[in-house]
């Protein structure tokens, strides 16, 4: 505890540090979260039982986020059609780019709101056109997913909040229309971009409650980079998440943040202020003074099962503070009698490792999700949330 008490037992941990560790992660770190109080209205958009090849139904459905229902999050799913037992376990995770370039499938319904990928081809001035079908489709092994018996369900980052460093002066702002639709006031440390990514998680999982198709008490949370960081958030707040798997999310995310290696805090906070809450900003260069390190968001994971990956050229996000997130999240998972790493070495290159029911790799390459990354992902998935076999 902040005053020096010890933790020792599952009990003092659940009803006293992790409260306590979710408020100072909040205050310092992301900014404070609103909980809902109930869950959004929603339409499905479209449904097709015979999407890629016939092998899988896709899905599309519409969160109204706000109240005049201008806002939107629009969620599109991938559930299997050759596994005999429904409802069936997922993953789940923001994308880039709009959903449309997360597969080829011209039945993708193509995001209207601005992307960052400003004149790439496929896109003009940011906004996305038939060209970006696919674009980071190298990065979601939608097929691989599928054949396993799984369903997906993904949503583009920007329904929720631009990623941009301007946006609360604009009036698409989620701050602006969230706290008028709310009747409440921002207060004086509002969440950042991270939190409202994180949000918007949450909201997508209460749909998934109500979906009978989809086993929403089998949902893992998976997101690449800043959307790594986002899904972290996500699965330490809302403990419905049933697994979390952090691909290369670096500095705000599973990385230790007193190693100062690669990004800083001085260095994030000045490419992306928007993704934090204000006071994160005060602890540039000071990182010894921030009362929470990332290994502690590790822990808030327990005792779900976590997975942590790493690039080996991606230094940027250091792999070896990623690797020593999840192994210094090992006392709590110890507090629930699970086995933890016992190496503050990280493995070598495409070794990966596991301990109980945390996974560890570093994959060969750059910082990216790749089809390597995805097939530790549905093996780790395999085991923890006992996937059904699909039918031969
Ligand atoms: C930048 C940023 C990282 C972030 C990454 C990404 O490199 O510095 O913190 O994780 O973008 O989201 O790809």
């Amino acid at each position: 505890m902040q005053n020096g008490k010890a933790i020792t037992n599952v009990k003092q941990w659940e009803n006293e540090r992790r409260p306590e560790l979710l408020s100072l992660f909040a205050e310092h770190v992301y900014g404070k979260s609103r909980p809902d109080g109930k869950k959004l209205p929603y339409k499905i958009t479209s449904v097709n039982k015979n999407a890629l090849g016939g092998t899988a139904t896709r899905k599309e459905v519409t969160l109204y986020l706000s109240e005049d229902r201008s806002k939107t999050l629009n969620i599109l799913i991938y559930l299997p059609n050759n596994t005999g037992k429904k409802p069936v376990p997922m993953f789940m995770g923001l994308n880039f780019a709009g959903n449309q370039a997360i597969h080829p499938d011209t039945g993708i319904t193509i995001t209207k709101n601005w992307t960052r990928f400003e004149n790439q081809p496929g896109f003009v001035n940011g906004i996305a056109g038939e060209g970006s079908r696919g674009f980071y489709a190298s990065r979601w092994a939608v097929e691989l997913i599928i054949s396993r018996g799984y369903g997906l369900a993904t949503m583009y980052y920007g329904d929720l909040q631009a990623d941009r460093k301007d946006i609360d002066s604009l009036p698409e702002s989620f701050h602006a229309w969230y706290y008028k639709d709310k009747k409440i006031k921002a207060g004086d440390n509002p969440w950042g971009a991270i939190g409202i990514w994180a949000w918007g998680l949450s909201r997508a999982l209460d749909y998934l409650e109500e979906d009978p198709d989809v086993d929403a008490k089998r949902v893992a949370v998976v997101g690449h980079s800043r959307l790594g960081k986002s899904a972290l958030w996500a699965a330490a707040q809302d403990q419905r998440f049933a697994m979390a798997i952090s691909n290369n999310s670096g500095e705000g995310g599973a990385a230790i943040t007193r190693r100062k290696f690669g990004e800083t805090i001085k260095i994030i906070n000045t490419s992306f202020p928007h993704w934090f809450g204000a006071r994160f900003k005060e602890y540039a260069d000071k990182e010894n003074d921030l009362p929470v390190d990332f290994h502690e968001m590790m822990a808030l994971i327990a005792p779900r099962p976590l997975y942590v990956a790493s690039a080996s050229e991606d230094l940027w996000a250091d792999p070896k503070g990623e690797y020593l997130s999840a192994y210094h999240a090992g006392p709590v998972f110890q507090l629930y009698g699970l086995k933890t790493f016992t190496n503050p070495q990280p493995p070598a290159i495409e070794q990966p490792i596991q301990a109980g029911i945390i996974g560890y790799h570093i994959r060969k390459g750059k910082h990216d999700i790749t089809k390597y990354d995805w097939e530790r992902y549905v093996d780790f998935a395999d085991q923890q949330l006992k996937a059904v076999k699909p039918k031969k």
